[in-house]
């Protein structure tokens, strides 16, 4: 088993809100980090873990992964990024290194950040940062779990762990004062010219739905609520809430792993916006509308929520997506199987969604 601790200092602080904990710089020579973002203080109601499994899993206690903190997407071009997440879609630029990254924020201690880098790595998903409140009970879960790689961070008054998850992608979780403002700090309407509230989830390309779940559900506490499809013949789709939050994540799941160039699209960030229309005539505004040539098409998508997709020029999806359904009554879980594996067997993989539950969220729910 791989595990290691390091101390670093903070890289490249910009206007006293990137903070880079050196997690990518340890593996790839990628800086990356979260926003330390001002807010109104206020500790976010934190769920009680519910029971899991034995051997490793979190079980007791606080669950300590409280939101999204990041998405680092992989772009050929920086100057053609800036142009599309600062100008277009209308983030502040919160961090930069000199011809390397820029980060941009979504909301308060949620950013994206773009890299310069080989478009093939990972379908262009650099990294997926988490905001929690104890970043050393997720090593210490993940450690007696046998997830290896598991590499520790210290810096100053900040902690986080990261690894590769099963499928490969690089998954940070960091423990920091922006955990204690992100959810508090939240609004339910877009800033004057904004076009989000804030990121409601990542999504990643998953080849083995029981892996993940193992990862995700057994050992972190991510909670399973829902699953969709688009043929109705296989699972295309299953979404596991954060433990203590609002905030999911979205398997996207295959048969056959998509060519590199169609990744991108798979791996995505969905943003929470009360009024599609709204966002889209906003973006309609912008001085550099024309220089964006995709259609923009709002549509309702299978969980019957207005959503409009929007691509970066390197093809990293960005999606907008209303928190409700279009008329207020949930969609059902799909009880489709998983698509078939690598070797194209039949994926064995409980269905807990098959009776429609789903719990209640002391943090909020993700209103799917
Ligand atoms: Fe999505």
């Amino acid at each position: 088993m791989t595990r290691r601790r390091i101390c670093l200092g903070a890289v490249l602080p910009m206007a006293g809100v990137a903070l880079g904990l050196g997690l990518g710089c340890a593996r790839s020579g990628t800086a990356v980090g979260p926003v330390v973002a001002p807010g109104p203080q206020g500790v976010p109601q934190v769920g009680q873990v519910a029971a899991t499994a034995a051997g490793g899993s979190l079980q007791g206690g606080e669950l300590p992964v409280v939101a999204l903190a990041e998405i680092g997407f992989l772009v050929s071009d920086l100057k053609a990024a800036q142009a599309f997440y600062g100008d277009f879609l209308g983030f502040r630029q919160v961090g930069f290194s000199p011809m390397r990254r820029l980060v941009f924020e979504v909301a308060p201690g949620q950013t994206i950040e773009v890299i310069r880098g080989d478009p093939d790595i990972d379908g262009r998903l650099d990294h997926v940062s988490f905001h929690v409140r104890d970043a050393r009970q997720i090593e210490a879960a993940l450690v007696a779990a046998g997830h290896n790689g598991t590499l520790l961070v210290v810096d100053g008054g900040r902690t986080a762990v990261g690894l590769r998850d099963p499928d490969g992608h690089r998954i940070q979780f960091i423990e920091s004062e922006a955990a204690r403002t992100v959810l508090s700090s939240r609004r339910n309407v877009p800033d004057p010219g904004g076009i989000a509230t804030h990121m409601a989830h990542f999504g990643f390309l998953v080849g083995r739905l029981d892996r993940a779940l193992d990862f995700y559900q057994r050992t972190l506490g991510f909670v399973e609520f829902w699953r969709g499809s688009s043929g109705g013949s296989h699972l295309d789709w299953v979404n596991l809430q954060i433990p203590g939050g609002p905030d999911y994540v979205e398997l996207m799941l295959y048969e056959e792993l998509p060519p590199p160039d169609e990744r991108g699209t798979k791996n995505h960030v969905c943003l929470f916006t009360p009024d599609v229309e709204r966002a889209v005539a906003v973006l309609a505004e912008r001085p550099n509308r024309g220089s964006y040539w995709r259609e923009i098409a709002v549509k309702v998508g299978r969980n019957r929520k207005r959503q409009v997709n929007l691509y970066d020029h390197d093809g990293n999806r960005i999606e907008l997506m209303e928190p409700d359904t279009v008329d207020g009554v949930p969609a059902p879980s799909s009880k489709a199987p998983p698509p078939r594996d690598f070797h194209g067997n039949p994926q064995r993989v409980p269905n807990p969604s098959r009776d429609g539950t789903r719990r209640a969220e002391p943090g909020g729910s993700p209103r799917d």
